[in-house]
């Protein structure tokens, strides 16, 4: 075990002791999970949709989750040997009278009746849907909901009459082992993915110079000459804390996903009404700084988001790939919101991103008002370029706050257009 993923163990430890499981209430479940098995080779990516995995039954509150690359004697694989690119979790409605195969290797989810997909709660709607899991962080963050909180799923009541509630685990993997670079195969590097077509046929634009577009599933990374082509079976296994929802015991959260690479625009509609659209692109380039000395050069991408319905900030964390350094979120008056950083590892996960920090506001002390401008800003390192730079706010909000709680802040006044957001642009 490296020394990162011991470190991050520790803080685990140090997040799960403050839930404090016996003295809410109710009782924690824990179950550990696993995808199917799949087989991986040096420089393979491996995409893969597996509908119905194994989740909760039942109406629940999900309180935490944690996921990780396994072989087949259930070791964790180092990121230098199979990079997990990520790893989500969506949940769907499927009606009992249809049968959809477990396993759906294409991007492309059945437009079929009978089959809904049940969105999180934006703002990149269509693009960022899923619940829980991100990238590589996941194994050493796990998302904890700390009470009294919970992500309320399985409701009966919300549920489609004739349909079970069911849950598509992601797993994207690329096999580092034996490739010409490991870190920029990890990058979807388009030279060494050697793709001039896109996931779904499409011819790639010659500006592309890499990310998800070059490493979706079966595209082979450039391996070194005498490379070892050996099969290697691989497992996502993913630990799921939750317990039967009560309304007397949790109050629930929205998961909500901003992405710095969302450019929103207000338009007026022809009857009046302003219209918010998102446009979350998931990917972006990092050029590398024109600097001499290019060791301490950082490029800051930054962006305004707003979120129609605000709240009560209950856990927080920024997904940020290699070379990241930090991700922050300033509310319009210019206060963090949120600011994360990436953690890296050590050994041979060296540059490689393991965990990162998160942000667990005391309830009701960090507060986001409802349109409220605020400015999502990421930090890389820029010695060089990055292609497939990513930057995206994982986000639990809740409406409320415990009643027990013997303050409860002003809330926000919220004005068309700082002085803050002039300053920075
Ligand atoms: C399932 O099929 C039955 C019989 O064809 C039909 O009555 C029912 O409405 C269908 N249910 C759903 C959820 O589609
Ligand atoms: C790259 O792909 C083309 C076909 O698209 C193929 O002819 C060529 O051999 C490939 N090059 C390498 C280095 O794999
Ligand atoms: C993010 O990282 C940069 C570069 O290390 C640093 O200058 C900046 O203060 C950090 N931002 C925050 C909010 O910590």
């Amino acid at each position: 075990m490296t020394r990162g993923v011991m470190l991050s163990l520790a803080t685990i430890l140090v997040i799960l002791a403050s839930i404090s499981p016996s003295s809410n209430g109710y009782q924690i479940k824990k179950g550990v999970f696993y995808t199917p098995r799949f087989e991986m080779t040096p420089g393979i990516s491996v995409v893969k949709y597996y509908y119905n995995s194994d989740f909760p039954k039942g109406h629940v509150a999900l309180k935490s989750f944690r996921a990780e690359l396994v072989d087949d004697e259930g070791q964790i694989l180092p990121y230098s040997d199979v990079y997990l690119h990520h790893s989500i979790v969506f949940r769907y409605y499927q009606s009992r009278n249809l049968t959809i195969p477990d396993l759906i290797e294409s991007e492309v989810l059945p437009k079929v009746d009978g089959f809904t997909q049940v969105e999180s709660s934006g703002p990149c709607n269509g693009v960022h849907r899923h619940y829980l899991g991100l990238g590589t962080e996941m194994r050493g963050t796990p998302t904890v909901v700390p009470d009294p909180y919970g992500i309320e799923v399985g409701d009966p009541a919300a549920i489609p009459a004739g349909h079970d509630e069911r849950w598509i685990v992601v797993v994207h993997a690329i096999d580092l082992r034996d490739t010409s670079s490991k870190i920029l195969c990890a990058e979807c590097t388009r030279d060494l993915y050697n793709v001039t077509l896109d996931q779904f046929g499409k011819p790639l634009k010659p500006d592309y110079e890499g990310g998800i577009s070059c490493c979706y599933a079966n595209c082979q990374c450039q391996v070194k000459e005498d490379a070892n082509i050996v099969a290697r079976g691989v497992r996502l296994r993913y630990f799921l804390e939750w317990a039967d929802w009560d309304s007397s015991l949790f109050l629930p959260v929205r998961v909500h996903m901003l992405d710095v690479t969302d450019q929103m625009k207000k338009f007026k509609t022809p009857n009046g009404q302003i219209q918010t659209v998102h446009d979350c692109k998931i990917e972006y380039t990092v050029e590398a700084c024109n600097e001499v000395n290019k060791e301490n050069c950082v490029d800051v991408r930054k962006t305004i988001t707003a979120l129609p319905k605000g709240g009560h900030v209950v856990f927080a964390y920024a997904h940020i790939h290699e070379g990241g350094i930090n991700s922050t979120l300033y509310g319009q008056d210019g206060r963090v919101i949120c600011s994360a950083s990436a953690i890296y590892g050590h050994g041979v996960e060296e540059g490689y991103v393991v965990a990162g920090t998160t942000c667990v506001p005391e309830p009701g002390s960090v507060t986001i008002g409802d349109g409220e401008y605020m400015v999502h800003e990421t930090v890389y390192a820029a010695e060089r370029r990055r292609t497939g730079a990513m930057s995206i706010f994982y986000l639990l909000i809740a409406d409320d706050i415990p009643k027990t709680k013997s303050f409860l802040r002003s809330p926000l006044e919220v004005r068309p257009f700082s002085f803050f957001l002039f300053l920075i642009f």
